[in-house]
């Protein structure tokens, strides 16, 4: 397991180019499986969860090519043969829970081992299965295994209300019921970025999909869909992770390019207000740190609100803020497993609850920290960029799940971070 050295403090300063972003390239990757023909993706990723995946699906007989040097994957489901996502690939990305949906859209049944759980806990996949019941599909549960048909070619449909609104459920209904439900509606659907985009996407396939970006998505069954040549969109949580980083050394300035700015929600808005100067031109961010880091509380809400993917960066910022400040994820209520990993670093921070409460200003001194998920590990990252001195980061397995080179970008931009085989 590798991990990476970091020496500080160092500015950012000069430019990131922002890759595709992985949560928006899964559901396209499961929508190119409705094809009838080869559909091309392009702006993808080379990340960890991205191969994953391609494994996942080449298990059903379906092939896929990933063009790495040019970004693009090649989806053709002309000979799948397998409608199943074994245990040993869904346990390594949870996303792959999205072929429970892809395959009974396709075929009309799926044998899809549940998920297991996560860093900070369980993710339970409840609403997509009641949804596909709505839907009229048989779901039965045997030996960890989720076995999903529909009874015939189509089934009437109905609706189902989200409750929480799920963006992994919005997904796996909207791959289930494009070319099997005569009329099915999602309330309270998941309103992000990355469902609108599957949405335009299953719709230029051909499919019939109504209120995508709202919280009601109707779907209306079609015979067949085609293959088509299409684009991911950049990752905006990546994009937000770049912005909080520059707004931590005050001697910080960066641009950052191929960004969707729109797809930020009010979150630009968040990081002005702890004094950071951020201007947006077309595709362009940049972002200015301010002198003194303003303290601003923060709860995370589904989209547009504040992302739950943030928030692990925001309270490493926080922790240089000339102040108290909170940051509350309503979404996933024990996301805070990087907090002891920071005190470790120096900061004055504590979980009761859903809510971390972040004293600033602490002064970060460099020592050896662990990786527990993506969005942590990024965070111990940020963190130690600005820390006095030496900082080791372990397992840095999981940001390779979701940071295309990561190291690169940074130390690019004025960062010292080495990368060491821990082996
Ligand atoms: C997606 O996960 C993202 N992953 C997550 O990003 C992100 O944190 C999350 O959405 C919330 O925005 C991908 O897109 C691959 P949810 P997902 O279903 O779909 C509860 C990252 O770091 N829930 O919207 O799994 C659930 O417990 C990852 O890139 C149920 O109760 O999230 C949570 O509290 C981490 N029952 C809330 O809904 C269900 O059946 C939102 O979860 C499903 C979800």
């Amino acid at each position: 397991m590798d991990k990476f050295t970091i020496d500080g403090p160092t500015p950012l300063r000069g430019s990131i180019a922002v890759s595709g972003s992985k949560n928006a390239a899964l559901p396209l990757m499961a929508a190119a499986i409705l094809g009838d023909s080869p559909t091309t993706i392009r702006l993808v990723p080379k990340l960890k969860d991205i191969y994953t995946f391609n494994n996942v699906i080449r298990v059903t007989g379906t092939s896929v090519q990933f063009d790495e040097e040019n970004n693009t994957l090649k989806i053709d489901s002309q000979n799948l043969g397998f409608a199943e996502a074994p245990y040993e690939l869904v346990r390594k990305m949870r996303a792959s829970f999205y072929m429970l949906g892809a395959l009974m859209g396709k075929t009309g049944e799926a044998k899809v081992s549940l998920p297991g759980g996560c860093a900070w806990g369980p993710r339970p996949v409840d609403l997509h299965l009641k949804g596909l019941e709505a839907m009229g599909a048989d779901i039965k549960l045997e030996k960890g295994y989720v076995m999903g048909s529909f009874p015939g070619d189509s089934v009437p449909g109905g609706e189902y209300e989200l409750s929480p609104s799920s963006v992994g459920a919005t997904v796996n209904l909207i791959l289930a019921a494009v070319r099997r439900a005569e009329v099915f509606t999602i309330k309270n659907a998941a309103r992000e970025p990355d469902v609108v985009l599957l949405c335009d996407t299953l719709s230029k396939m051909g499919a019939n999909i109504e209120g995508a970006g709202t919280d009601t998505i109707t779907i209306r069954r079609v015979d067949s869909l085609k293959g088509i040549d299409t684009s991911n969109d950049p990752d905006r949580i990546e994009t937000g992770t770049y912005m909080i980083a520059a707004a931590m050394h005050p001697e910080s300035s960066l641009t950052l390019t191929g960004c969707k700015p729109e797809d930020l929600g009010a979150f630009p808005d968040d990081l002005r207000n702890t004094g950071a100067k951020v201007t947006i031109e077309g595709d362009t961010i940049h972002v200015e740190a301010p002198e003194t880091i303003k303290p601003v509380s923060v709860e995370t809400q589904i989209y547009p609100g504040f992302p739950t993917d943030l928030q692990a960066q925001w309270a490493t910022l926080m922790t240089q803020a000339d102040g108290r400040s909170t940051v509350t994820d309503n979404i996933y209520f024990d996301r805070f497993s990087y907090v002891p990993e920071l005190k470790r670093l120096g900061a004055d921070l504590s979980v009761k609850g859903n809510r971390v409460t972040i004293d600033g200003s602490s002064a970060l001194s460099g020592t050896s920290v662990m990786s527990t998920d993506l969005r942590a590990s990024v965070s111990l990252v940020m963190a130690g960029m600005i820390a006095e001195g030496t900082t080791d980061v372990l397992r840095v397995y999981h940001l390779d799940r979701g940071y295309e080179d990561l190291e690169d970008k940074l130390n690019n931009a004025g960062s010292v971070i080495v990368r060491h085989d821990e082996d």
